[in-house]
């Protein structure tokens, strides 16, 4: 495991040109995408990237990792409606190849076959993380078995409050989510996570420097050959 301690401002190019990267060695390359703030300036500079001509994204295939249960695709707080605004809108990617679970509908029919798409697909090529305060990474709650695959699961009360921020009142947070497991998310070619903010010391304390077990679910990555952990100062305030 590699750590990258730098600014927000720093570490977001960096990730960005992680995913550049990636994708200049192979156009057609399979990308594992997150929601929430903490990718938000990375997604904005791959944007800019892909407007300066550095990059195409138009043959790339993306997967996301999750997405509330009882949210459509169209509601502004929904994982759709957040990569359409903050990524898929700004870049040449076809929208036919962007994947995201659904909340709502058949949703159980298409998290059951969401495995198997990434594997038809080639497999994730490069996964963006963020970190839950609780270590959660997707909605992989403490907990959850380090073999899950995609699955559906309830939010604990720490992610709820964490998530609160975001909506108008936090009896409008949905409780249920369907998430990739963590032997999805270990099945990435190479992964970087991205962790800024006081709030996320103790999840990137057990990430980098924890025992390896389910209670703290980002721990099983410390198994994974490539994955870089970039952190702010305050993220990274307990590891030192
Ligand atoms: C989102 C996701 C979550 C978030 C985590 C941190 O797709 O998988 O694990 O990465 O909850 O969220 P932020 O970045 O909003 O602090």
């Amino acid at each position: 495991m590699k750590v990258v301690v730098n600014t927000n401002e720093v570490i977001s190019k960096m990730i960005a040109e992680d995913f550049i990267e990636v994708v200049n060695k192979k156009p057609n390359a399979v990308l594992g995408l997150a929601t929430g703030t903490s990718p938000l300036d990375v997604y904005a500079n791959m944007a800019k990237a892909n407007k300066e001509g550095r990059v195409s994204f138009a043959k790339c295939k993306t997967f996301n990792l999750d997405e509330y249960v009882g949210l459509e695709g169209t509601h502004n707080q929904s994982y759709r409606y957040f990569m359409n605004e903050n990524l898929f809108n700004h870049i040449d990617i076809d929208k036919k190849n962007t994947n995201v679970l659904l909340g709502v509908g058949d949703y159980k029919k298409f998290m059951n076959e969401y495995d198997g798409m990434i594997a038809k697909a080639g497999g994730i090529d490069i996964q963006i993380l963020g970190i839950g305060s609780d270590g959660h990474i997707a909605f992989n709650e403490p907990g959850t078995s380090f073999d899950s695959l995609t699955h559906e699961t309830e939010l604990t009360e720490q992610t709820i409050k964490d998530n609160s921020r975001l909506f108008n009142d936090i009896s409008e947070v949905p409780t249920r989510a369907v998430t990739m497991g963590l032997k999805s998310i270990m099945n990435a070619r190479k992964i970087v996570l991205i962790a800024t903010g006081k709030n996320k010391a103790q999840a990137v304390y057990g990430l980098i420097k924890g025992p390896i077990d389910e209670s703290m679910p980002c721990s099983i990555l410390q198994k994974h050959p490539d994955v870089t952990v970039y952190v702010d100062e305050d993220a990274y305030s307990l590891c030192k």
